[in-house]
């Protein structure tokens, strides 16, 4: 290839960047076209007709409660954006699962080749039950923008086993005694739980809550094949769950695998570079920030391996003081996007995105207080 044509591709592989000087500065406000922070907490972007549209929680001034539902922007430049609304508004029937001040969070958003939808899934909480209910939620839309109309919210692949489970595991999984490991942290608590100790509890309803894999913290992963699929902080939090979607991306299809049992992550983000999957973790520390945890497979079946924390720089053993939502791939560019969460004030949380290098095939994400996509 001669040297102009390599000039070429580069610049046309940095076309989607190039459009603009402006700039990312993470952990500032970040304001709309109509000159108002950001609302679109949790969140991720895709890209879709020559546009970029970025989904999160809307958060009020004095609860993280929803209270208005899952918001959307649309951008040509990755730096500035215009507000498109809510595109899924929560309910004002009594009762609905997705009721006024339920805890509807992490909203993906998909776009299905066959059917032609937007396929909107986000962790969900049924109104006054704290976090006990950790369901998926989905809904869809004909258009990026919505409205996104809600289809269903449950728990996952109820009365299924994982796949990573063999019969001999499913075996000692079945012999333990729920009943027998009421005291948490205990060495044998903890080898329980990474025999299947609430997989198993979760299979059948119980204690008034229905059967399936408990949901919350979550991402979906649409892979290069057009397979997706839904992972999710799953049993207490305690273990990552992969769960495989249906041709439309509206279900699950009942094959699933766990991932550092027992290990307890959250705020899973994946991507795949030169065929190896990749997925950013958190720990559990409520809203407070803690060191990013980072996994890789060569199938997203696993086996998955730990890696150190991929962040460098200030305040890179607390992820910055953010938690990791997304990972945004453009071209050859990948993007780390991260919220400061505020509980105190959740409209103020603040953004971070950051450049994802790599060094020796291994992500590197490093602090930078500025930078234009456009030099990436
Ligand atoms: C951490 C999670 O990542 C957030 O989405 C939210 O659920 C908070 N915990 C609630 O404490």
């Amino acid at each position: 290839m001669s040297i102009k044509s390599v000039v070429i591709v580069c610049l046309v592989a940095m076309i989607p960047f190039a459009v603009s000087g402006q700039t990312i500065k993470p952990g500032r406000i970040w304001k709309d076209n109509r000159g108002i922070h950001i609302n679109a907490h949790g969140g991720c972007v895709i890209s879709h007709g020559g546009k970029y549209y970025w989904y999160g929680e809307h958060k009020s001034d004095d609860t993280s409660s929803a209270m208005v539902g899952v918001t959307c922007y649309s951008s040509e430049n990755l730096v500035d954006w215009t507000y498109e609304g809510v595109a899924l508004p929560v309910s004002d029937e009594a009762g609905h699962d997705i009721e006024r001040g339920c805890i509807l969070e992490r909203p993906k958003v998909v776009y299905n080749e066959a059917t032609r939808r937007f396929v909107m899934w986000f962790h969900l909480e049924l109104k006054g039950r704290g976090y006990a209910d950790a369901r998926y939620g989905v809904a869809v839309s004909d258009s990026p923008v919505g409205p996104f109309r809600f289809i269903r919210s449950g728990r996952v692949n109820p009365g299924l086993w994982p796949m990573d489970m063999s019969q001999a595991d499913r075996d000692v999984a079945d012999a333990l005694d729920l009943g027998k490991y009421t005291e948490w942290w205990t060495p044998a608590w903890r080898d329980a739980i990474v025999k299947g100790l609430f997989v198993k509890r979760d299979m059948r309803a119980h204690d008034g809550l229905p059967a399936g894999q408990m949901a919350r913290d979550m991402t979906i992963y649409v892979d290069s094949d057009g397979r997706a699929y839904h992972i999710y902080s799953s049993e207490d939090n305690l273990t990552i769950q992969v769960a495989e979607l249906t041709d439309d991306y509206t279900a699950h299809t009942g094959k699933y695998v766990r991932v550092a049992p027992g290990d307890m992550n959250e705020a899973p983000a994946i991507f795949k570079k030169d065929g190896k999957y990749w997925m950013i973790t958190s720990g559990c520390t409520g809203w407070d920030p803690n060191e990013a945890r980072m996994f890789s497979a060569d199938n997203i079946w696993g086996p998955w391996l730990q890696h150190p924390n991929p962040c460098v720089g200030p305040k890179a053993e607390k992820t910055f003081g953010g938690q990791g939502t997304y990972v945004l791939h453009v071209g050859n560019s990948y993007i780390f996007m991260a919220d400061v969460w505020r509980p105190e004030y959740p409209s103020d949380a603040r953004y971070i995105w950051l450049p994802i290098e790599f060094d020796k095939g291994s992500p590197v994400i490093r602090w930078k207080t500025e930078w234009a996509p456009g030099n990436m």
